[in-house]
């Protein structure tokens, strides 16, 4: 799904027509958005409408909102009010808005927007085809707000699985939906509720549908997805379990998931990474800071030293490994010393790549509530400087694989430069070479000749 900016709204010359029957959807955030945006993308498509590129063109727009940082509500926010235009352009449009924000922030979304059709929250996406039928024949009069209620609910509001009729290479499955860890800074254990397990029976099914119609690659989902099974239903696995289980599904070549939670990882787990042949050698495990007072304060439940003494735990199980990370800089308070202890926990573990962000005040957080916000300026400063040091030191660790083979998965050709293709290894690295298209959706080996931030360039072995 492209990222659309509201500039690309105003008119252009020879704006394509609105089409009766299409569609389109805008997401934002995390990769349970875009799965979600999937799934309602089927629920359309089961309506009878098709895909369309263009904004103009559509006659269903679904906004699928983030909540997570300030900047993409902006961006939805902006793109609301924009196609307020548009729709008196396309007076036969249908604009929906669900998601993250939805959830939050229904009555702000219905107070500013009139033009809003309709809100739908993250609990039940099952919801949309009827909000959308409802909406097409009595839009004029009515305007509703479903918000399915989800709180405690530990089962029943499981959502529905639509699995598509097309083959995917590379599938996301979530296996766990809401949070419980109440982490002072996020906003997500608000907008997609408690933490609920999906029986195991039914994400294998769901697997097993995919890899028939030939995925290769599975990646699990959840917000703490290392305590997939807590909630135990009757015949649910624990998460190592699963992996194993996932594993044993003919066709099913490589398993990823994210994000695991440190204090989680158990040695089956770590086990689980080294034995199992389709587990892929790349451990996303966020750190968020180095500095055992802001963690404190941010409600993660591990110290610097216990998170290190679970990374060197995997390191020492599973040869090759690979980590990456999340880490936010200027939360409440975070002084100058504080913010230096997490450069320094990020140069000793050396991550292979980090996901950076300014802490960004989420209002109704313990966090968001505090009074001693650190400036914009600041944040962006101790931002600029993290990513500085971890980007030396992605640089330095791949240097060190010029010369070595890694077996990719291939699965597009480069946008940049024709004639070659491009995949990850199984240590989540992005490998470039010259090569043809018939190779895409294959495993081969790589000989890895050039490193570089973004990954490797190599030639076939
Ligand atoms: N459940 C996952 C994270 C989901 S949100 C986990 O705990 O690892 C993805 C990332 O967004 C988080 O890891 C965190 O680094 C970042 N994030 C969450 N809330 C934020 C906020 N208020 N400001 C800035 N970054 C935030
Ligand atoms: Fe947010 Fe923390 Fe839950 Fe991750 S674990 S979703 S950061 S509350
Ligand atoms: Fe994901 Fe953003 Fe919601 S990160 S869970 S879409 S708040």
């Amino acid at each position: 799904m492209t990222t659309l900016s509201p500039r690309d709204l105003l008119a252009p010359k020879g704006r394509p027509e609105p089409k009766p029957g299409t569609y389109y959807i805008q997401t934002w955030g995390c990769q349970m958005n875009e799965e979600d945006s999937e799934q309602m993308a089927l629920y359309l498509e089961d309506l009878g409408f098709s895909p369309v590129s263009s904004v103009w063109e559509a006659q269903i727009v679904l906004l699928n909102t983030c909540s997570v940082r300030k900047k993409p509500e902006d961006k939805a926010f902006s793109l609301m009010g924009e196609l307020r235009s548009l729709k008196r352009y396309n007076p036969d449009m249908v604009l929906g808005v669900c998601g993250c924000m939805a959830q939050t922030r229904a009555n702000e979304i219905r107070h500013r927007n009139p033009h809003v059709d309709f809100v739908l929250g993250t609990g039940d996406l099952a919801l949309l085809p009827g909000l959308v039928t409802e909406s097409l024949q009595t839009r004029r009069f009515r305007k509703r707000t479903e918000l399915p209620e989800r709180k405690g609910k530990v089962v029943t509001d499981i959502p529905r699985r639509h699995v598509g009729r097309t083959a995917k290479l590379k599938a996301f499955v979530p296996i766990q939906y809401g949070c419980d860890k109440f982490c002072t800074y996020c906003i997500v254990p608000s907008t997609r509720g408690r933490e609920r397990s999906r029986p195991t029976v039914e994400i294998l099914e769901e697997i097993q549908k995919l890899a028939d119609l030939g995925t290769k690659e599975i990646t699990l989902l959840g917000q703490t997805v290392n305590s997939y099974g807590k909630n135990l239903l009757e015949g649910n696995v624990p998460f190592a379990q699963l992996l194993w289980k996932i594993s044993e599904i003919p066709g099913i070549e490589r398993i990823r998931y994210t994000s695991p939670y440190p204090r989680d990882f158990s040695q089956e787990l770590v086990e689980t990474i080294r034995d199992c042949p389709a587990v892929m050698e790349n451990v996303h495990l966020p750190i968020q800071s180095g500095d055992d007072e802001v963690l404190r304060e941010m409600r993660r439940v591990y110290t610097v030293e216990s998170f290190k003494e679970i990374a060197t735990r995997i390191r020492e199980t599973v040869p090759g490994v690979t980590f990456s990370t999340d880490i936010i800089v200027g939360f409440p308070g975070e002084t100058e010393a504080q913010f230096e202890s997490t450069c320094q926990a990020v140069r000793d573990i050396r991550f292979d790549a980090a996901f950076t962000f300014a802490y960004s005040t989420r209002p109704g957080t313990p966090a968001g509530d505090r009074e001693d916000q650190i400036p914009r300026e600041e944040k962006l400063r101790r931002l600029a400087h993290l990513i500085e040091v971890q980007n030396d030191i992605t640089r330095d660790i791949n240097v060190a694989y010029v010369g070595q083979e890694l077996e990719v998965l291939f699965d597009s050709a480069s946008p940049k430069w024709p004639g070659t293709i491009q995949g990850y290894s199984r240590e989540f690295k992005l490998v470039q070479v010259q090569g043809s298209e018939d190779r895409i959706g294959r495993i081969a080996k790589v000989k890895v000749t050039e490193s570089h931030l973004w990954g490797f360039s190599g030639t076939l072995v």
